[in-house]
């Protein structure tokens, strides 16, 4: 089931409040759960907040908000690829994880509303 959360528009851009600043620490991270397929993780590293795709591309696993921060990097907890928090992009390899917009305004915490893509092969039926 997917979960609403209340929506601001800034920037011509919706963005999502989902979470109390002081729900996410420092070198860590929050799961924001809208569905199964639609999971985001929020990382907070030296006061800046960070926010790509919880599923892990590698074997579609949502375990991303678990895995171990190093630099501005995490490493998936499940057979280790490292993505890049800024970019998404894993090291070595095609695989990319979705970045989304995030800030942080009156103690609290906004992220880009996530949209769900039909994969291509739907777009047929
Ligand atoms: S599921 Fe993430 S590296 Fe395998």
């Amino acid at each position: 089931m997917s979960k609403e959360f209340p929506e601001i528009e800034k920037d011509n851009k919706t963005f999502v409040l989902v979470c109390n600043s002081d729900e996410l620490r420092e070198y860590k991270s929050k799961n924001i759960f809208f569905d199964e397929e639609l999971q985001v993780a929020i990382f907070r590293i030296k006061q800046k907040l960070y926010a790509v795709s919880n599923i892990c591309p590698h074997q579609h696993a949502a375990v991303i908000c678990e895995g171990f921060i190093e630099e501005l990097t995490v490493t998936c907890p499940l057979h280790g690829w490292i993505y890049s928090l800024e970019s998404g992009k894993a090291l070595g390899s095609h695989a990319k994880l979705k970045t989304y917009e995030v800030f942080e305004e009156n103690n609290t915490i906004f992220l880009e509303k996530p949209v769900q893509k039909m994969p291509k092969w739907m777009e047929n039926l």
